[in-house]
C-alpha cells in the first residue's frame, strides 16, 4: 500500500512540512509513500478541446489527446501506483493556487474513472489500476485567518470526484504566512500526523465502507463541503457538489440543510456515465446544427480582430 504526497507549496514551506508530518505518521504504520512537488512538474494548461471525452466515445482511452511533452504522463503513473493521496497546498486568493487548479483541469475528464469504464465498454484498452479503491486527504495552509482560505479545501473534492478517491480527512492551517511558520503551531503538526493515520486506517477498504474522519464542520453530508448556495423558498444547494436540498430548522432551533436523498450526486458512478453520454449527445446534436447553420458562424468569425501582446 502506498500514499502519494503532492506538495503544491514552496520547497520546505508550510504545505511541505505538514505533508511530511502526515507521511511520517503513515510510514510508522507500515505504509509506503512517495512525494512529488507540483513546482517540479511542467504541466501544460488544458486547452478545452474536449478531445479526451470524444476519444473515449470512439474507442480511445480518454487520455488527453492534445498536449504532449509535459509531465502529465509522469503524474498519471505516480497516481496510478498509489492507493491513497494527500495533497497539501497553500491558499492563494482564498482558494487553491492556480497551478493546482491547472493540474485539476488536466485530471478532469482525462482522469475520470467512470470515463475509463465508459471507454473500456467501447473497446479501449484501459490500465486496470484506474479501478483500484483509493482514499484521499487534503491539507491547506494560509497566511491569513480561516476566513481567507475556506473556499479552497472543499473544492479539492473535485479532484477526488474525477478519480473516485474517497475523501477521508482534511485540515486547515491558517495564520502561517512565512515558510515553516506551521512549526509555531504544535496543534497543526499533531493534526497533520492524525490526518496521515486517519488516511492509513481507511486504505484498502471497499469504497462504500470508507469513513469520513475529518470532523463535522460541514454542511453537505455528501461531499463534506462547507459552502452553500441559498435560493428562493428555502431551496439550497451544496456549492461544491451541487446536491440540492432545502433549509430547515432542527428541534434545537439550528438552521440545517436537508438533502433530497433521491438525487444522485455528481460523483456517483451512475451520474458520471450519464454525464458523459449527455456530453457526447450534445456534440452530436451540434454537428447536425453546424451542417444547417454554417452562415451563423460568419457573423462572429468576421467581427473584429484581437490585439496581441508585443513580442
Ligand atoms: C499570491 C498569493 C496569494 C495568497 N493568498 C492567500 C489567501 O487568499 N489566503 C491566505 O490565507 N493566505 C494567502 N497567501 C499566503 C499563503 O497561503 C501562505 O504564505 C502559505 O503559508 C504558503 O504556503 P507554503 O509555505 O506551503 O508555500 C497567499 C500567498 C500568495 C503568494
Amino acid at each position: 500500500m502506498k500514499i502519494l504526497g503532492l506538495n503544491c507549496g514552496r520547497n520546505m514551506g508550510n504545505s511541505e512540512i505538514l505533508l511530511k508530518e502526515a507521511l511520517m505518521a503513515a510510514a510508522e504504520l507500515g505504509v509506503e509513500y512517495e512525494m512529488i512537488r507540483l513546482h517540479d512538474m511542467n504541466i501544460k494548461p488544458c486547452i478545452g478541446c474536449n478531445g479526451c471525452i470524444l476519444s473515449a466515445s470512439r474507442g480511445g482511452t480518454g487520455d488527453c489527446v492534445a498536449l504532449h511533452d509535459d509531465d502529465m504522463d509522469f503524474f498519471r503513473e505516480k497516481f496510478l501506483e498509489c492507493d491513497g493521496i494527500i495533497i497539501s497546498a497553500p491558499a492563494f486568493n482564498n482558494t487553491a493556487p492556480g497551478l493546482f487548479r491547472l493540474l485539476g483541469d488536466r485530471c478532469g475528464p482525462a482522469f475520470d474513472r467512470e470515463m475509463k469504464r465508459y471507454a473500456q465498454a467501447r473497446g479501449a484498452n484501459i490500465d486496470q489500476r484506474w479501478y483500484k479503491p483509493r482514499v484521499a486527504a487534503w491539507i491547506m495552509v494560509g497566511g491569513g485567518p480561516m476566513s481567507h482560505l475556506h473556499t479552497g479545501l472543499p473544492l479539492m473534492f473535485h479532484f477526488s470526484k474525477s478519480v473516485q478517491a474517497r475523501q477521508v480527512d482534511r485540515m486547515a492551517a491558517p495564520l502561517c504566512p512565512a515558510p515553516g511558520q506551521v512549526l509555531m503551531h504544535p496543534d497543526y503538526i499533531e493534526r497533520a500526523a492524525q490526518l496521515g493515520r486517519n488516511l492509513v486506517s481507511q486504505m484498502g477498504k471497499p469504497e462504500n465502507e470508507v469513513e469520513w474522519l475529518g470532523g463535522d464542520d460541514y454542511v453537505c453530508p455528501h461531499c463534506r463541503s462547507t459552502m452553500l448556495v441559498i435560493g428562493q423558498n428555502n431551496e439550497c444547494r451544496c456549492a461544491t457538489c451541487g446536491k440540492p436540498g432545502h433549509l430547515a430548522v432542527d428541534p434545537e432551533g439550528h438552521v440545517i440543510m436537508e438533502f433530497d436523498p433521491d438525487v444522485i450526486a455528481v460523483d456517483d458512478p451512475e451520474y458520471r456515465i450519464k454525464h458523459f453520454d449527455s456530453i457526447i449527445q450534445r456534440h452530436e446534436d451540434f454537428k447536425e446544427y453546424i451542417r444547417e447553420n454554417k452562415e451563423k458562424f460568419d457573423r462572429y468569425r468576421n467581427f473584429g480582430t484581437f490585439t496581441l501582446p508585443p513580442r
